[in-house]
């Protein structure tokens, strides 16, 4: 790694690896029993319009096709020197409907499959049990309808059951706080966003945190050495000036996504919600049990990191940042990249101090990563590999700001970049939005052989990897 003798930040038994998606790169979503999920009637994405069936133009169908090929990823990945792998669970491959009472084997035994290859070659597997994909179960409107902690509550307890001497490592939702901007894709909720109430929007949030933290009950109960974390949005918000109204503004809106962490870490409804639903008229249902239910704190912390926000409290400035889900206002100090997402290593240091502050529990950093257009060409040798340095960089002035934090005191488990090998992009569900440090020969005309090949982050990464193992 450039830049800083940090080599010896990192702790021994690291967890070095890579992330994906079961809806963005297991393709095969109908097959072996496979249910409809959320995301096979989205053809454009977490913020594009929905279909009534599948729909040829949705890359998602196929996505990278990992579901045949996984041994030969894997392979990859183990190349690579991973140590962990976050995939995620399709909660319709299991439950092809939602509310079956007996789960589909078939979908039990791929991951038995998948788990049982990763054990080859002693990587972790960090399971997601639900990563912005619902059985597409039209007649309930996702989680607004307490059912869904039903049957949620029978998907996990089949799955810890099942992969129990198999996986430790679970997560419970993707972003729980990404429901607030997609109700559609994080949440299963059919009904439009702008006709959306907060009352139901927070009702629903309120149903997924009882779910979460019954998970973490269940799984405890089942194996009592399982981690389990929350999966949180990382997103500081900075003030954008110094103006006092403006650093209360930027407090205002880390407060809409530490909520979310604050329930899961310290098991109860923070005091300065009452006000922000007094204001906006929601009052949550509860339910007997519920708040001794939500007393089953999380492990550890984990989020995604991608970029910080600016807050303003003057509305004459709020103009639109980008973002796949989250639009701040854009930073003066930061570029962007190619899909106009500010990149900021030192927030991921900030971000790492202030959830370590806030909790002193484990953190993980579960996403991280570039989207980025890569360009196939052949090297000096007629192997075909991409030159992204581009990539190299981002990455490597992330785990400095990393390196820095866990110098700062930060207690961390492991990092794993979000897409190590290419797949479909959530928010606009491309493949040209590329991540990884595999090529995947997949274009968003649907042409491509779905071969694989190494980027020159792919050695990077291994070497990055072994360095660290070594010191
Ligand atoms: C996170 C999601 O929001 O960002 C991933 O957990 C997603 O599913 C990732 O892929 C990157 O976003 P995008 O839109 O570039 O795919």
């Amino acid at each position: 790694m450039k830049e800083k003798n940090i080599m010896n930040s990192f702790p021994k038994g690291f967890l070095w690896g890579g992330a994906t998606a079961a809806n963005q790169f297991e393709g095969a979503y109908n097959e072996d029993g496979k249910g409809l999920s959320t995301q096979d009637i989205a053809p454009k994405g977490v913020i594009g319009p929905i279909t009534s069936e599948p729909t040829e133009d949705n890359m998602k169908l196929i996505g990278i096709d990992f579901y045949h090929r996984y041994k030969e990823d894997i392979k990859l990945f183990a190349e690579m020197g991973f140590k962990t792998f976050r995939l995620s669970i399709a909660w319709s491959r299991i439950f092809p409907n939602g509310d079956d009472k007996e789960p589909n084997e078939k979908g039990l035994q791929f991951y038995d499959n998948v788990f049982d290859e990763l054990a080859k070659y002693g990587i972790e597997p960090l399971v997601t049990i639900s990563h912005y994909e619902t059985p597409l179960a039209k007649n309930y409107d996702g989680w607004v309808n307490r059912k869904l902690i039903g049957f949620f509550k029978n998907y996990v307890t089949t799955i810890f059951t099942r992969y129990k001497d198999k996986v430790k490592y679970w997560l419970t939702f993707n972003e729980i706080n990404s429901a607030i901007h997609a109700p559609y894709m994080s949440a299963g909720m059919w009904t439009p966003k702008e006709k959306l109430s907060k009352q139901d929007l927070y009702q629903a949030m309120h149903h997924e945190l009882v779910a979460s933290a019954l998970a973490v009950k269940i799984g405890h109960e089942i194996n009592p050495e399982f981690k389990i974390g929350c999966m949180i949005l990382g997103i500081p918000n900075y003030p954008l000036t110094s103006m006092p109204s403006d650093v209360l503004k930027a407090m205002e809106q880390d407060r809409q996504n530490l909520f979310f962490a604050d329930i899961h870490a310290r098991g109860e409804y923070p005091r300065y919600m009452n006000r922000f639903f007094k204001e906006n008229n929601i009052e949550i249902k509860m339910e007997p049990g519920d708040k001794e239910i939500l007393k089953n704190t999380v492990d550890f912390i984990s989020f995604s990191y991608y970029m910080s926000a600016c807050a303003t409290a003057d509305p004459e400035k709020i103009k639109k940042g980008a973002g796949n889900l989250i639009h701040g206002v854009p930073n003066p100090y930061l570029k962007a990249s190619d899909w106009g997402w500010q990149i900021d290593p030192e927030g991921l240091r900030y971000i790492l101090n202030l959830f370590y502050d806030r909790y002193q529990k484990p953190l993980f950093i579960v996403e991280n990563g570039l989207g980025a257009v890569d360009e196939l060409t052949t090297d000096e040798n007629g192997n075909k590999t991409v030159n992204d340095d581009y990539r190299i960089n981002y990455l490597n002035d992330h785990l400095v700001q990393v390196a820095e934090a866990i110098e700062d005191g930060v207690e961390l488990l492991g990092y794993t970049t979000w897409g190590c090998i290419d797949l479909v992009s959530a928010g606009t569900a491309e493949l040209k939005k590329r991540y990884g440090f595999i090529y995947v020969d997949r274009n968003d005309d649907g042409s491509g052989t779905l071969d694989r090949y190494k980027k020159k982050s792919f050695n990077w990464y291994k070497e990055v990897i072994a360095t660290m193992e070594r010191a």
